[in-house]
């Protein structure tokens, strides 16, 4: 019989705001639903990347690699990067996860890019630890002021920003990365989230890359989540210094990488479809399409933040975002708004299919022609 007792989470740890993933169903007109709102791939899988999966399945009785072994293996040859280095997780998102838990204790200061990707800040409630907010430019970058204030108030255990910044989609170029690399203390983990890396030229990672060889503070993480269309099987991995590799591997799960999703990735590297070629081509494409159709917009009070890369759009509307996105779920077009991030007025469109797109926009005019 209950005694009125219970066992308590440490303080703090009820407050954490819950994650609030992009709605993907429930409006009225939902037979043929746009889901506009996660940044997943329009694709999904390559052909070759299905069929490794298939076979992986089929063999899920067995353990896999621990860690992910085989796949840091594949990592290692296909970027020439020493496996000693790299480390795999359960999405980005685990990574994130495991590298506050190893550098930050309780009351401990984790600085994150103020509208920035939320996990960055959930990672560190989840630890309790302080998260700070990097303020930003006028051009919705990082303002590399606002950091070495912060850093000058107090040493930060971790700095995260991503690069492109999601929902911002704003970027540092190499010499502002730089910048912050001087700015940031040693004795501070920096933490490069390359989320959209494969949208953006190229120039950025290879610059990173150059820097994360020499330094003992500076982390990079990738995901395949994004342009391999692998959300659903949760794969990321980490490029860190040897003894932030050796310490994430410490207090992983031992089996934190499943079988298929492991296999998926190794395919996914080896690419043999042409399907990251497809996709980045198909995401610039659409990423003129619709910035010229929220263009022609303007006239319905939208309009776009300055933003340099990601397989999506911010737009924001005179109107609250969370109105704006109930009105068009009615119409089974689901894009992200984005109060969970402080921009009430803001909303966020993954580059989709044409025919996605198409919907999404056509609708949104329409809604938007019914609040006025
Ligand atoms: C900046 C950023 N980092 C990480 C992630 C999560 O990636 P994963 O699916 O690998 O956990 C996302 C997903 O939206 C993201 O936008």
């Amino acid at each position: 019989m209950s005694r009125g007792l219970e066992p308590e989470p440490l303080a703090g740890l009820e407050e954490i705001p819950l994650y609030v993933p992009g709605k993907s169903g429930g409006g009225k007109k939902a037979d043929k639903p746009v889901r506009l709102a996660s940044n997943e791939s329009p694709f999904g899988a390559s052909p070759s990347v299905q069929a490794a999966l298939a076979e992986a399945v089929a063999r899920s009785h067995r353990y896999p690699p621990p860690g992910g072994a085989a796949l840091a293996t594949a990592l290692s040859k296909h970027f020439g990067l020493p496996v000693e280095r790299l480390v795999c997780g359960a999405g980005s998102d685990e990574l994130i996860a495991l590298l506050v838990r190893a550098y930050a204790d309780t009351g401990d200061c984790v600085l994150h890019v103020q509208h920035g990707f939320i996990v960055h800040r959930l990672a560190t409630l989840a630890v309790r630890g302080v998260p700070r907010a990097i303020g930003l430019e006028a051009n919705r970058r990082m303002s590399l002021e606002s950091l070495a204030a912060l850093c000058k108030e107090q040493t930060p255990k971790v700095v995260f920003f991503a690069n492109p910044e999601n929902p911002l989609g704003t970027a540092l170029d190499a010499q502002a990365v730089d910048e912050v690399l001087r700015i940031v203390p040693d004795d501070t983990l920096v933490v490069m989230d390359c989320a959209y890396s494969e949208y953006t030229d190229g120039t950025l990672w290879t610059h990173a890359l150059k820097r994360a060889k020499e330094r003992k503070n500076f982390v990079l993480l990738r995901t395949f989540s994004k342009i391999y269309g692998l959300a659903g099987l949760r794969i990321g991995w980490a490029y860190a210094p040897q003894r932030v590799a050796e310490t994430l591997h410490r207090i992983r799960g031992v089996f934190n990488i499943s079988l298929p999703a492991e296999r998926a990735a190794i395919a996914a590297l080896q690419d043999t479809d042409g399907w990251l070629e497809k996709s980045r081509l198909h995401n610039d494409k659409m990423r003129q399409l619709a910035r010229t159709e929220l263009e022609s917009l303007s006239g319905l009070g939208v309009t776009l933040p300055p933003q340099d890369g990601g397989n999506f759009l911010l737009f924001d509307t005179p109107y609250e975002g969370k109105h704006i996105a109930a009105k068009l779920a009615e119409q089974g077009v689901y894009l992200r708004d984005l109060a969970a991030y402080d921009l009430l007025n803001s909303l966020r469109i993954t580059l989709g299919t044409e025919e996605e797109c198409a919907k999404a926009l056509q609708t949104l005019r329409t809604v938007l022609e019914a609040q006025v």
